[in-house]
């Protein structure tokens, strides 16, 4: 049953032309799509033509015009079948009804809010039509949409449109859109409904006319500013980093509210959560309009690294959505700070993929194996497979880089590509060997890099030796050493980075260390005093470092070093190894033990490092706001690694923070005035960052408990002027101040009530407080009329956020947290499998609990194994999980 990357073999026919004819209808949309067809020379000789479904109604099949009668076909509710046709080009005419509305799995054709709008990626468009749903399957569409002129004014389609009209004598008109460019199934798109919007010129590089389009819900087009702004800025810089240039008449975003994932980049067409589009000062905080920014850029650029060259097949997935990943990190970095961009994307890809990497659902970047597909759009395929691109660039620098991504634009264009392709575009471009980088795409597991340095004061050289281990993963208990690119610096005692001079046989890339070998060592001559080196600058690789470096060497990084993620690393690796010991489970010999060890004085000497980053004012406040952030839950269980108590964590989080709160209090009261708001709100990244510094420091005093402090929460709260200030003051407010915390809340409702984006964040952060009621209000939440469980965004904002970002409540020692998202994924698989099973991925690290919430964490997955009637993307992770 599982599908297997081996198994890959080329259609046995091949689909040129698509004309669809679709009229809309709520329940009963009538669909008829003209397939030119034609049998593929790599193909089969004599193979049927055998085409998925999924929930169609079939009306009539025809080939070249003449109906086919029942024995010439075998229609099942997975597949037709035209059991022997002529082997040579053919045009078969298929006719099917769906039902937009009883669509609850928002995949294929639905109505969201009165809008319809489809979700294709991945396996969709089998739910439109009968067709060969696969990737490497590229047709021009042509597309008629008919509907009702009063229940969908807006028709849009793929591509360019050719032809618009009323149907003479009735209610209904009708457009037709047309996309000259081969495209797979699952790019294809199509909208009609009562919408709004806001239209902007742009002209590309080398003059063509485009006219961009944003269309929302009735009444919201004042805020889709942003997202258009975005859009261009996308465009342009796409043109200027990659040399990539739009190449249709129009470009297309729809938002709409009930959506599976972020967004979708149907070619001409992309469809967008609203939560990504839709941002006014008023409703929006910072982090939202940088999300917009990002999602707007990541979908525009999928238009060359995802649609004009697609995947071969879904294992591919990554050779699409890390490297666009990768393109929108550095859009972003060149929008606003790279090193606080660079942070930004660390901490997410620890939080999410190495966690990810350390559990039961650990993959490749480039799956093998897969038994529902939708369960592998992971932080594993996008975010690693980021860090992959990142490395391919740090290992051939920036110009080997972009010749490799020109040739693979010029090779491959039009193509439904690999992994393979793409990396033999950036070996012969550059003469390189990737071959031994190309293990990054198949082994899964986090790398462990060990790195020990040694002075020699007498030969006036620096010997760096270093270890690199590859964790046993599900399905991989023996892995090959990889290519890790380490960057590094040595550090003199001014703050200075010591020029560095190789050894001979020393293999580095200019700063760079090229890591081959299980053992290696590198030398550097010299080196007249003993630096301290700065190891993996920038996250150069995506591994766990670990180093012999002193604590002393780490504050003197966290106040030194010239690089600012390892300035940002180091401050944030001794917090860790005093959160590790504090939640009293420190294991023998590593930091965390000797932190434990030597006491109070360390955590005195990093607070004061922290304090003097504080102090700093030649820094950026947008990177002051990341030093100044204590590691996550998270990250100090993922540090811990077994017998996990997420209490105990808790509690040496908050005491670590009312620790900073009261110890540089001075420096934060002066943070918090100088960074008072001084005019009206701006969304960019300089103010944003003075934001992101002036509420860290309110909330590190807040979190003393002091009145005072409570007190200025509160009058944040009531006098902001933006939803970044409003927000935050509320989440200060609903975590240290339980006296306050209702009213706070019940105001922010009353005035938001009618804004559903809004009171996502009402509904997460209830469920986030750490304390034993939450359950209870998260259960009565369920109930609130502002919740649905129909509505992707509500359900991830109250029960995903309780199953993801409240380690204490989640898993209560009693098993009631685990117990009531079990039910929660038992209730929406029956009405959409796809965000059942994402909230399923909350129990990913459930190995790693103490022995009680271990056993109760088990026993809710056992539940939901028994469950009847699974859908195929919960019951994959649900097995995966107990694996
Ligand atoms: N390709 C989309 C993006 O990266 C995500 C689509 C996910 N779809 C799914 N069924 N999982 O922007
Ligand atoms: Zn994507």
């Amino acid at each position: 049953q599982p599908v297997r990357l081996t198994d890959y073999r080329p259609p046995d026919w091949l689909v040129d032309t698509v004309d669809l004819d679709v009229r809309l209808h709520p329940q009963a949309t009538r669909v008829v799509a003209r397939l030119g067809m034609r049998p593929n020379p790599l193909g089969r000789p004599g193979a049927p033509i055998v085409l998925d479904g999924d929930e169609l109604e079939l009306k009539s099949v025809a080939l070249d015009g003449a109906p086919l009668a029942g024995a010439g076909y075998a229609a099942t509710p997975s597949s037709l079948t035209i059991l022997a046709p002529p082997q040579e080009p053919l045009v078969l005419t298929i006719e099917t009804v769906l039902d937009p509305s009883a669509n609850t799995k928002l995949m294929g054709l639905y109505c969201s809010s009165g809008t319809y709008c489809t979700q294709c990626e991945a396996e969709g468009f089998r739910r439109i039509t009968y067709f060969p749903d696969r990737p490497d399957v590229l047709a021009v569409y042509t597309t008629r949409i008919e509907a009702e002129r009063e229940e969908a004014p807006v028709l849009l389609g793929n591509g360019n449109k050719v032809e618009s009209g009323d149907i003479e004598g009735t209610t209904r008109h009708f457009a037709v859109w047309h996309d000259p460019w081969p495209k797979p199934c699952y790019l294809f798109a199509l909208v009609g409904g009562k919408l709004d919007r806001i239209t902007e010129p742009f002209v590309t590089a080398t003059g063509k006319e485009v006219e961009l389009g944003i269309y929302v819900e009735p009444g919201k087009a004042a805020r889709a500013g942003y997202a258009m702004d975005a859009l261009k800025r996308s465009m342009r810089w796409d043109e200027e980093v990659f040399g990539c240039e739009y190449d249709l008449d129009v470009f297309n975003i729809v938002a709409v509210a009930d959506f599976n994932m972020g967004a979708m980049e149907n070619k001409g067409l992309n469809v967008f959560n609203d939560k990504y589009v839709l941002a006014s000062p008023e409703t929006a905080t910072d982090a939202d309009y940088a999300n917009i920014e990002a999602i707007i850029a990541h979908e525009y650029f999928h238009n060359w690294t995802g649609n004009r060259i697609t995947c071969r097949d879904w294992f591919q997935l990554c050779l699409k959505e890390g490297l666009t990943v990768f393109r929108d990190q550095e859009f972003s970095s060149d929008q606003r700070s790279r090193p606080v961009k660079r942070i930004a994307d660390v901490r997410l890809l620890k939080s999410h993929q190495f966690a990810e990497d350390a559990g039961p659902l650990a993959h490749p970047v480039r799956p093998a194996t897969y038994r529902e597909i939708n369960n592998f759009y992971t932080a594993t395929v996008y975010e690693k497979g980021a860090e992959v691109v990142r490395m391919l660039k740090t290992l051939l620098g920036e110009e080997g880089f972009r010749a490799g991504m020109d040739l693979y634009f010029d090779r491959h264009d039009g193509q439904a590509a690999t992994v393979e392709e793409f990396l033999t575009c950036f070996a012969d471009a550059n003469g390189a060997d990737l071959s031994q980088f190309a293990l990054w795409y198949a082994q899964s597991g986090t790398p462990q890099v060990e790195v020990n340095g040694h002075w020699d004061a007498a030969a006036r050289s620096y010997r760096l030796d270093v270890r690199q281990t590859q964790v046993p993963t599900p399905g991989q208990p023996d892995k090959q050493p990889m290519l890790i690119p380490l960057a590094l610096g040595l550090v003199g005692a001014d703050g200075r980075d010591l020029p560095l001079v190789p050894d001979d046989g020393t293999n580095a890339a200019g700063s760079v260390l090229v890591v081959s070998r299980p053992e290696q060592s590198f030398v550097f001559r010299d080196v007249e005093a003993r630096p301290v080196p700065s190891i993996n600058r920038g996250f150069s690789a995506p591994v766990k470092l670990t180093t012999n470096l002193a604590s002393e060497d780490l504050l003197f990084l966290a106040r030194h070093d010239t690089d600012p993620f390892n300035r940002f690393e180091a401050g944030q690796t001794l917090a860790l190894a005093h959160l590790v010991s504090a939640s009293g489970l420190a294991p023998e010999k590593t930091l965390a033990g000797a932190l434990a060890a030597g006491g109070t004085a360390l955590v005195e000497a990093l607070i004061e490092a922290l304090g003097a980053s504080l102090e700093d004012e030649t820094l950026d406040p947008a990177f002051i706001a990341q030093v100044l952030s204590v590691p996550s839950e998270g990250d100090i269980a993922r540090e811990i690694g077994s017998e996990v108590d997420p209490d105990a964590i808790h509690a040496a989080r908050r005491s670590l923070r009312r620790a900073l709160g009261e110890a540089l209090r001075p420096g934060l009261e002066r943070a918090y005035g100088r960074h008072a708001p001084d005019g009206a709100y701006s969304p960019d990244a300089v103010s944003a960052g003075r934001r992101a510094l002036r509420n860290a420091a309110l909330e590190l005093m807040a979190s003393t408990g002091e009145a005072a402090d409570i007190a200025r929460a509160l009058a944040h709260f009531e006098t902001a002027d933006n939803m970044t200030d409003r927000f935050f003051a509320l989440s200060v407010l609903a975590h240290h101040a339980p006296a306050e915390r209702d009213a706070a809340l019940d105001a922010f409702y009353q005035r938001f009530r009618d804004d559903p984006l809004v009171i996502d964040k009402w509904l997460a952060l209830q469920a986030q407080i750490a304390e034993p009621e939450t359950l209870e209000r998260v259960r009565e939440l369920t109930r609130h009329p502002a919740f649905s469980m129909g509505n992707p965004n509500r359900v991830r904002a109250l029960i995903g956020n309780f199953a993801a970002a409240n380690q204490t409540q989640f898993h209560r020692p009693d098993g009631a947290g685990h117990l009531f998202v079990a039910d929660a994924v038992l209730e929406l698989d029956r009405r959409n499998p796809q965000v059942a099973a994402r909230l399923l991925g909350a129990f990913k690290s459930w190995r790693s609990l103490e022995p009680t919430r271990r056993g109760s964490a088990e026993r809710a997955l056992r539940r939901i194994a028994d469950g009847p009637g699974l859908s195929p993307d919960v019951s994959d992770i649900v097995a995966r999980s107990l694996g």
